[in-house]
């Protein structure tokens, strides 16, 4: 296993905020668990994957374990429907690409999210009407202070939204190790969500003079129906349209989760903003509210302090134009908040998790 010493923290987030690990050991293979339970000696690590959705706000004292665990393995392909065990150190869209390539249909929605596979169950990656946790059969995890192995079915992971055991104090011990997913073999489109649908509809149409017998849906999916492969492409041009690349611009996605609030709590602001988007949430008595749609009210939209900033594609996501550290990122967030907290009196809840 490598172990580093005054590792720069910079390349190992997509936001690229500078810092040090004081002490990085790098998990490759499984047989390097016993020398990783060994090498932390009771200590809480750090974990981190693709490090797509961490602020670090300050230098890390405590052990960093960077998990690279590789490999995919087909568990179950009887059926009508495949289990697939992936590694949580390989990347998040490659899966999803190779779930499409061979057949095996349920993640398009879910195409692009930056990141590894151990943080799709870590938080509950979502997008476009598909939860990650309705993909997952089980997760399999180790203790890093008594190096027990479990496999933890999905209402022991108690999935919520962008959220998980392994998100709280006690799920912080556990290390991810592998997701096993289950796919199908037959096409279920989701295309209730509007931007997909229009996303869709908008490629049809410029698709439509070349339509013949030939172009039909390979998939056999009857006209009309789109493939998942169609699917993931819309929503990878989404995806690109609408957020900031963090390969060109540093950023984690999201930075603060949509507000769920009581029925009673969102009325003040449905009466005095009509066009505020309110969204159904399973309990009937609760609401989404739309963060993004606060933020940019708020005037944040585009806004630039040094190098730390609102992105001006998309309200709801913070951006580093190059050297932004991790605090003036932090400062620039807790702005947002009072101010929304200010004008709506609605509190923002970070989505990202924040070391400071
Ligand atoms: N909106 C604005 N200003 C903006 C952007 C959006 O007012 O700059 C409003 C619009 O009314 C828009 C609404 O916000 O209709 C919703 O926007 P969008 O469809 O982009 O979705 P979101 O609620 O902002 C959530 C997830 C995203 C996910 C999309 C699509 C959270 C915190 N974010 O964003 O997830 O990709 O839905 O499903 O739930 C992430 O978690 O990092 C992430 C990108």
């Amino acid at each position: 296993m490598q172990v580093r010493q005054n590792l720069p923290l910079r390349s190992l987030t997509t936001f690229g905020v500078a810092g040090t690990s004081a002490r990085t050991l790098t998990l490759e293979r499984l047989e390097q668990l016993d020398a990783l339970i060994e090498a932390l000696a009771g200590s809480l690590p750090f974990i981190l994957g693709g490090g797509s959705n961490v602020l670090f706000a300050r230098d890390l004292h405590e052990p960093l374990v960077l998990v690279r665990l590789k490999g995919r393995r087909l568990l179950d392909d009887g059926g009508a429907t495949i289990l697939l065990e992936v590694g949580a150190g390989e990347g998040w869209d490659d899966t999803v690409s190779y779930t499409l390539s061979q057949g095996w249909f349920g993640l398009e929605n879910l195409s692009l999210i930056p990141g590894l596979a151990g943080g799709a169950p870590w938080q509950n990656i979502g997008a476009y009407g598909v939860e990650a946790a309705e993909l997952i059969e089980t997760v399999q995890a180790v203790h890093t202070g008594t190096g027990e192995r479990r496999t933890f079915s999905t209402a022991d992971c108690d999935f919520g939204y962008r959220s998980s055991f392994f998100k709280t104090a006690d799920g912080r011990r556990w290390l991810i190790t592998s997701v096993r997913l289950r796919l199908s073999r037959e096409p279920h489109p989701r295309i209730a969500y509007g931007e997909i649908q229009q996303e869709l509809a908008a490629r049809a149409a410029l698709a439509a003079p070349e339509v013949s017998d030939e172009s039909a849906d390979p998939t056999g999916q009857p006209a009309g129906s789109p493939s998942p492969q169609q699917v993931a492409a819309a929503v990878r041009s989404i995806r690109r349209r609408k957020l900031p690349d963090p390969a060109s611009l540093g950023n984690a996605g999201s930075f603060f989760k949509n507000p769920i609030v009581s029925r009673d709590d969102a009325e003040p602001l449905r009466v005095a903003y009509p066009k505020a988007p309110v969204y159904p949430v399973p309990d009937a008595a609760h609401v989404k509210l739309s963060a993004a749609w606060l933020i940019e009210s708020a005037g944040w939209k585009g806004f630039r302090d040094g190098d730390a900033g609102v992105s001006a594609q998309h309200a709801l996501v913070l951006v580093n134009h190059g050297n932004a550290t991790g605090p003036q990122l932090l400062a620039l967030a807790r702005r947002i908040q009072q101010s929304v907290h200010d004008r709506f009196g609605i509190a923002l809840e970070p989505e990202p998790v924040i070391v400071a």
